[in-house]
């Protein structure tokens, strides 16, 4: 099993990587699955430049860009999005690089960290919604970080203490879920 950790801002002085940090930190220490970071800021992805839709095929797919994206998402059995809540919704940044592709993302799973103001959870609550059109199988549990009191001035994570149990029981569903769908993304 590989699990991406995507991390969902790219704006200088983010906290989304150390977000992704704490899960991929804590994650690496289950044994169950590869965990990696996948960090939009690594992609550079235009504004969506593909003339063709992705679900039309990958055969249409022309950026170079497109494809090392495509290559990378396809490379992973589910997701840990982290992202931020930006007025009441997820980043742009990662709306747009879902919508570079459509097949590298069908029959995985999907949980989420969420953080903000409010923890982020209207982002995540819009993510949702967004990935069921991609057959994305979303667990339930999500953990939601409270930007005033869950992190520090330097924009470390501070969790409260029932956030690693939170998260212990979104990994245990994004695998086994992630596990499941596997017969369904047998070429
Ligand atoms: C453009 C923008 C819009 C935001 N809108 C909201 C919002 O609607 N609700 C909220 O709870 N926090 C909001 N925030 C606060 C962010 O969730 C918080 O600053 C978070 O750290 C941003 O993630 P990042 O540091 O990884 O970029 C907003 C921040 C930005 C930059």
């Amino acid at each position: 099993m590989r699990i991406a950790v995507i991390i969902g801002s790219t704006r200088p002085g983010r906290r989304g990587e150390a977000v992704a940090r704490w899960v991929q930190t804590l994650a690496a220490q289950r044994g169950d699955a590869v965990y990696e970071i996948v960090d939009l800021a690594d992609h550079d992805l235009p504004h969506l430049d593909e003339p063709v839709p992705a679900a039309m095929g990958a055969e249409h797919y022309t950026g170079e860009h497109t494809r090392r994206w495509a290559e990378t998402i396809a490379s992973y059995d589910g997701f840990v999005f982290v992202t931020p809540e930006y007025n009441h919704s997820y980043t742009a940044v990662l709306k747009n690089a879902i919508d570079y592709l459509y097949t590298e993302w069908h029959n995985k799973s999907a949980g989420f960290v969420g953080y903000g103001l409010n923890g982020g959870t209207r982002a995540v609550e819009h993510l949702r919604a967004v990935l069921a059109e991609l057959h994305v199988a979303d667990v339930r549990d999500q953990v939601c970080l409270n930007y005033f009191t869950e992190f520090g001035a330097g924009g470390e994570v501070l969790p409260a203490e029932h956030q690693e149990d939170i998260l212990r029981r979104m990994l245990d569903q994004v695998v086994a879920w992630g596990g499941a769908l596997a017969t369904l993304r047998q070429p």
